[in-house]
């Protein structure tokens, strides 16, 4: 059996499709970039039958990103396939995922269809993904929760028509370790085909087992880990990526040398750019990338990191490209120090959007004497995000205080028309917001509203997080700045940007609910 494990990253699919972490065209390009870096073997770029929007990116990563094998995921529907072919035509290395639910409460109510139906299903999608690519992975949606015979007959079927990749996933997080490992053991046994298969993990943490049930399928032989950065996906999220990286590289020594080819120091990089691109935080205790991974605060554990690392660390920061927080640039920096900069953070940044992130990153070096990491990725990821955003905030002025009821005058571009409002608020946001509201007719509602610091220090930007919901769709939008009035301005327009794209992206398929 082969030592290797391959890394199949489903950040810009099932990662995407949690609440509030949907990107733009330019947002996952950028992201997809950075995975080819980080040295995954997979990325799943979308599944373009859902919308016009997953289509064109798939289409756009097949051609700009070569290295890693390109994959389009797929219902075992006729037109779900043809659309996945089309995503691809570009890639170099095409792969398409076909899945359907083979446990019986998916059988009965979700697809009514007995089992000859499904195995008849399997049998005619893998063969049609053949006839347009080589590379087919196959999916047993519910899988843990299937009869494990039934689930022979499938994946059975599933390697005579064709598929080389077989996954078991653990759709609804349900599965332990044991009975995974013991699930893909049996299968491995008896599937036919089995040996020249490739069996494939896919976890959902929703008893915050994803990792620990990932780790029994490798060591029952799965030798494919579908997983996201930072462990975002659909409810509680799925595997972490970064998390059964590291377990695999620290204790190669209980996983029988088994490795990963995943460039560990751009662990750290990837973990940052996801966060920033979608606006939410990492959980500071979040094992490997969290704020306190590597913060020893007992003064114990101090005295013993400073005798000798290991006394208390396992791994260093290092090996997962954490950076001290040094400072990185200051307002003397010029056009070549900011791109080198830019591309060791992972954001390779072109032509106009370059000028414009150069221009906002002197105007903050002109207020902000220390220039971090974290101010970068926010200037960058702030001019990334607004290539194809429908409200443009400009000029904005407000009145606030003890003395007069606080007002705010403020200019925003809609469709690229100048529109300017003034209102009053119990404060300057919601002023600021008010005005906002206006000039965009909005009919969202404000879930929350959150203010954090991006770096230490009095002059440190805010950075603000808000939370809006129309339609049951949840967007979260961010903005950063020294003023946190600003800030909250940009996140609140920013999130309004992604119900709008949300609207132009015509769904065709149902609601991504797999
Ligand atoms: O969770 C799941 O079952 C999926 C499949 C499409 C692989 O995401
Ligand atoms: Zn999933």
């Amino acid at each position: 059996m082969s030592d290797r494990v391959l890394i199949f990253d489903t950040t810009l699919r099932d990662g995407e499709q949690s609440p509030g972490c949907s990107m733009n065209l330019q947002e996952k390009l950028t992201l997809a970039r950075q995975l080819a870096k980080l040295g995954v073997d997979i990325i799943e770029a979308g599944f373009p039958i859902a919308s016009e929007g997953d289509l064109e990116s798939v289409k756009a990563i097949s051609r700009a990103v070569r290295e890693p094998v390109i994959c389009a995921l797929a219902r075992t529907r006729a037109a779900d396939i043809e659309h996945a072919q089309e995503a691809l035509a570009e890639a170099a290395r095409p792969r398409i995922h076909t899945f359907i639910a083979t446990s019986d409460i998916h059988l009965e109510h979700k697809l009514r269809m007995s089992r000859e139906q499904v195995l008849a299903e399997v049998d005619r999608a893998v063969r049609q993904a053949r006839r347009y690519v080589d590379d087919v992975e196959f999916s047993a949606e519910d899988a843990t929760r299937s009869d494990w015979d039934f689930l022979v007959e499938v994946f059975s079927a599933a390697v005579a028509a064709g598929a080389s990749t077989l996954n078991v996933p653990d759709t609804v997080g349900y599965t332990t370790p044991s009975e995974y490992h013991a699930l893909i053991s049996y299968l491995r046994q008896h599937v036919e085909g089995a040996a020249e298969a490739c069996f494939s993990l896919h976890c959902h943490n929703d008893l915050g087992l994803a990792v620990a049930n990932s780790l029994a399928a490798i060591r029952a032989g799965a030798r494919q880990v579908e997983c996201t950065v930072n462990g975002i996906g659909e409810r509680a999220g799925n595997t972490a990526m970064e998390e059964v990286v590291m377990v695999l590289k620290t204790r190669r020594d209980a996983f029988e040398g088994v490795d990963t080819g995943i460039v560990t120091s751009e662990i750290y990089p990837t973990s940052r750019m996801l966060s920033s691109i979608i606006g939410v935080p990492v959980q500071p205790n979040k094992a490997v990338v969290g704020d306190n991974a590597f913060a020893h605060e007992a003064g114990i554990h101090q005295d013993g990191v400073l005798k000798h690392s290991m006394t208390y660390e396992i791994m260093t920061p290092q090996s997962i490209g954490r950076p001290s927080n040094e400072l990185v640039l200051g307002k003397h920096s010029g056009r070549h120090a900011f791109r080198e900069r830019l591309l060791e953070l992972g954001f390779d940044v072109q032509d106009d959007a370059f000028e414009a992130a150069f221009k906002r990153f002197k105007a903050l070096a002109d207020k902000k004497k220390s220039i971090y990491n974290e101010d970068l990725e926010a200037i960058v990821c702030d001019t990334v995000r607004q290539a194809d955003d429908r409200f443009v905030l400009g000029d904005l002025s407000i009145v606030s205080g003890t003395f007069a009821a606080p007002h705010a005058t403020l200019e925003l571009a809609v469709d690229g028309e100048p529109h300017r409002a003034t209102a009053q608020g119990t404060g300057p946001v919601d002023a600021v917001f008010r005005a906002i509201a206006e000039l965009t007719q909005t009919k969202s509602e404000l879930l929350r509203y959150q203010v954090n610091a991006i770096t230490a220090g009095m002059d440190a930007q805010g950075e603000v997080s808000v939370t809006l919901s129309e339609d049951a769709r949840r967007v979260i939008g961010h903005g950063a700045h020294t003023d946190i009035i600003v800030a909250s301005a940009k996140a609140y327009v920013h999130a309004l940007n992604k119900l709008e794209w949300h609207k132009r992206r015509h769904d065709v398929a149902e609601p991504k609910g797999i």
